[in-house]
């Protein structure tokens, strides 16, 4: 979703916010832009399309000359994607440059106060409607702080907004709800930016604003004050990541370096939290009473953090015996969930920051439930907002289509699951045991799925199936929840219609969809269940599609008797299976949108946090 970087300091700023700018690119874009403040005031520059075409009509930033500025990279919400549409936005007066991430709700009635005002519109934008109305204000008062404080009284919605005054060269205030923004502290110059990243080759010392709270800054000083316009210090934090952890590495895409990082990722996840054989999480108190009074768990995310929720509810409810129920943030938020202190919301986002997740964690503690949230970005609204919090340790996830943030989030139900189970006494102790050592080896497992025989032939299927317009994958039990992400990533990275269904279900209506060269992806890798799928292998081999079957190692022999292809994965504890079912989905939907000529790391329309409803 949209990307903010501002500077104030002694470099000229063009070159170094469109180098920001492009460690945001990986959040999602369409339109981009720069405003310098120069003697002699702003010099705007703004393209739609990628940031290369805005680089180029500013000659990597030599024709904007000055030392302070804010960048913005656009992911539409009002207005299409246009030039004019693009960010900054500068007010009617001309005194005031915006760069906005969020949706101010009631633009149409802040439109309507300023028209009636006099004040003309030039764009579609929400964010035109804050310039204007910050402009308004400071042609009142003149004082850029008091203008901006008057403004976002009277905005409604979610904003981080970076903002630059005419007459106070050099001066750049930042302020936030909802949307998230970092200050970053330099040696003669300042930064604000949506991500670390962008900001990470200059300074590891940053600040994350708090909702309400507002920078006022040059290059040598920085002003912080909360909602209510009072002074505040702000911790400073150290980033303790390098730059390369953001970069690719020498892969071609991020989303394969971030495939390939994950036995590393999960390594660095589940070791902290084994110690002599038992799950330690982190200081999370789950005592027996306290779970037994719970009359259900809610798991709740967006995306594919959302697929995790539905592995994890195969997971908990069958080692805890806690009736448990995943559901998206978007939906949960309004239906009126019946939410109380009985019951425990677990929240997962990789970012931290969606907004429906955020939301939702709200509306759960406002009904009175107890909240824990697993998220990667240390810092972010939602770790900061929940009762408790697990970090996955992933790394910074760069790559729109999640991986290893998606398995990190499994392993970290995983821990749960262990510690609540024990806790109740629900898991024999030779279970309990067998998972641990699982989890202990999980990491070195993934390394093996990853092996060049699987990846051949998984080039080889890509090559196969690339042209097909359909996709269906199926499975059983939790082999049918990894499809749904592997589903999920095919759509994302590979533009491939694609569905997930129930192997069981599929007979009830989807079936009359397959006919000659449907591709058909089967995930069997549940012992039991095997013989079940095999037959719905076979129903679908009768009406002409062509099938891929994920399989154990041990089972690829009777697989091979049914499917096309077959690719086997070492068999593990049935609870950690789904880990090591997905590698093969996420590096099929990979090499399938190389094969189509994808842009794999940057899918289109799609954000990697996102930030707005
Ligand atoms: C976007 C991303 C997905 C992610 C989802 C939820 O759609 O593209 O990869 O699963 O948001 O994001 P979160 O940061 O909350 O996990």
């Amino acid at each position: 979703m949209c990307g903010i970087v501002g500077y104030a300091g002694h470099h000229q700023a063009a070159p170094l916010l469109l180098d920001g700018l492009s460690k945001l690119e990986y959040r999602g874009y369409d339109s981009a832009g720069l405003c310098v403040q120069g003697e002699n005031g702003f010099q705007v520059a703004k393209a739609k399309g990628r940031l290369q075409v805005l680089r180029e009509q500013v000659h990597d930033g030599q024709d904007l000359i000055g030392t302070v500025g804010i960048g913005h990279t656009r992911w539409a919400t009002h207005g299409a994607p246009s030039d004019v549409n693009s960010h900054p936005q500068v007010s009617d007066s001309g005194r005031i440059a915006v760069v906005h991430n969020g949706i101010i709700e009631n633009d149409a009635a802040l439109r309507a106060d300023l028209l009636a005002k006099g004040v003309s519109f030039h764009s579609e934008t929400d964010t035109e409607a804050v310039a204007n109305l910050i402009g308004w204000y400071y042609e009142q008062c003149g004082d850029f702080v008091a203008s901006v404080r008057q403004a976002v009284k009277r905005i409604r919605g979610s904003y981080a907004l970076g903002i630059l005054c005419e007459d106070n060269p050099g001066t750049i205030i930042a302020v936030k709800q909802d949307s998230p923004l970092i200050f970053g502290f330099g040696k003669g110059e300042n930064f604000i930016a949506s991500d670390v990243p962008a900001i990470l080759k200059y300074t590891q010392t940053v600040a994350y604003l708090d909702d309400g709270d507002m920078a006022i800054f040059n290059n040598e000083y920085v002003t912080f004050l909360n909602a209510a316009g009072e002074p505040v210090a702000k911790q400073r934090e150290t980033i303790t990541w390098e730059l390369a952890a953001a970069e690719r590495g020498g892969y071609d895409h991020f989303m394969l370096k971030e495939i390939y990082e994950q036995p590393k990722a999960l390594r660095a996840t589940i070791s902290p939290r084994l110690m002599g054989g038992r799950v330690v999480l982190d200081g999370l108190e789950l005592s027996k009473e306290y779970l037994q009074s719970l009359k259900k768990i809610y798991l709740v995310a967006c995306g594919s953090a959302y697929y995790v929720s539905v592995v994890a509810k195969y997971t908990i409810e069958k080692a805890c015996r806690i009736p448990t129920e995943a559901m998206m943030a978007s939906e949960f938020r309004y239906c009126d969930p019946v939410v109380n202190e009985h019951n425990l919301v677990i929240i997962i986002s990789q970012s931290g920051e969606t907004a429906d997740t955020l939301a939702a964690l709200r509306e759960a503690k406002r009904r009175g439930a107890r909240t824990l949230a697993i998220v990667n970005v240390v810092g972010s609204a939602i770790a900061k907002t929940a009762d408790d919090v697990i970090y996955t340790w992933a790394g910074p996830e760069i790559a729109v289509a999640t991986t290893k943030a998606f398995t990190t989030q499994l392993a970290v139900v995983y821990l749960l699951t262990l510690a609540m189970a024990e806790a109740l006494g629900t898991m024999s102790q030779e279970d309990y045991t067998q998972v641990i050592q699982g989890l202990e080896k999980l990491p070195e497992q993934v390394e093996s799925v990853l092996c060049e025989e699987n990846v051949k032939k998984i080039d080889y299927v890509a090559k196969r199936y690339c042209d097909h317009h359909d996709a269906f994958y199926i499975g059983r039990n939790l082999d049918s929840a990894i499809c749904l992400e592997g589903s999920l990533k095919l759509k994302e990275v590979a533009y491939l219609h694609s569905e997930a269904y129930p192997a069981g279900e599929l007979k009830h209506g989807p079936i009359s969809l397959i006919e000659d060269g449907t591709l058909v992806v089967c995930l069997a890798t549940i012992r039991e269940l095997f013989e079940k799928t095999t037959s719905n292998i076979k129903e679908v081999k009768a009406r002409g599609a062509d099938v891929v079957c994920i399989t154990l190692e041990e089972l690829e022999g009777p697989a091979e008797q049914v499917a096309d292809s077959t690719i086997g994965i070492p068999a593990i504890h049935p609870m950690l299976q789904p880990t090591l079912a997905l590698i093969p989905l996420q590096l099929l939907a990979y090499d399938v949108a190389l094969n189509r000529g994808c842009d794999v790391d940057k899918p289109r329309n799609l954000a990697k946090s996102v930030t707005v409803e």
